[in-house]
């Protein structure tokens, strides 16, 4: 994964446990890299590496760091350059959903060989919408929970999402439902 990855996942633990934790934690994962070139492309290894021993450390299971990884994710996206292009092409939680696909398009022109994953969203009924995440990689549904919470924090909109299928049980590929809670949605 592209370096910017990493660096938001080096973020996340200097903010919240310190640069020492972060040096016990690189060295534990095996790597050598003191600091993470945002625009170089990294074995995915490493990332999960990092993550596996960023959760050990939290003490908390693989999937609630990476859902607490996605809350930061959106927070450092945000700060980035790229973050302006995301703004630019939603307002809001639901104008943004449906944008995502574009926007990882957008982002993969400056970043020629990088695998990005694809998204697709369906509105429901009820209002809510559905959000269809198709990746090359496993394991990240948690992530995509706390990165689609993040976008609603973000907004500053109460949203509510829900994994409804799963790819590690079986199904073609992870889908989530997003529930508009607040008299806005
Ligand atoms: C300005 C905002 C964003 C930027 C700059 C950005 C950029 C990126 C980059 C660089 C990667 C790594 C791809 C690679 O190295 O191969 C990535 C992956 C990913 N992004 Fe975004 N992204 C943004 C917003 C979002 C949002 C809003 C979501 C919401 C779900 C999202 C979901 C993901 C997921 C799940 C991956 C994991 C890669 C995979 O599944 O293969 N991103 N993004």
């Amino acid at each position: 994964m592209l370096g910017m990855v990493n660096h938001a996942l080096q973020e996340m633990v200097t903010d919240r446990l310190g640069e020492a934790a972060w040096e016990s934690i690189r060295a534990e994962a095996g790597v050598d890299d003191a600091v993470f070139v945002i625009m170089k492309q990294y074995p995915d290894e490493l990332t999960y590496a990092l993550a596996g021993c960023v959760a050990r450390r939290l003490g908390v299971p693989l999937p609630d760091a990476l859902r607490a990884f996605g809350h930061h994710w959106m927070a450092y996206a945000e700060r980035q350059p790229w973050g302006k292009v995301m703004h630019s092409m939603g307002g809001s939680v639901r104008q943004l959903l449906p944008a995502l696909d574009a926007l990882h398009a957008r982002i993969a022109l400056a970043f020629p060989g990088v695998r990005m994953p694809h998204f697709r969203t369906e509105p429901q009924s009820d209002g809510s919408l559905l959000v269809h995440y198709m990746s090359e990689r496993a394991g990240l549904a948690p992530f995509v929970l706390g990165v689609l919470e993040g976008i609603g924090a973000m907004y500053g909109e109460m949203i509510e999402v829900r994994q409804v299928e799963d790819r590690a049980s079986g199904a073609e590929h992870d889908v989530f439902r997003v529930s508009f809670l607040g008299a806005a949605g």
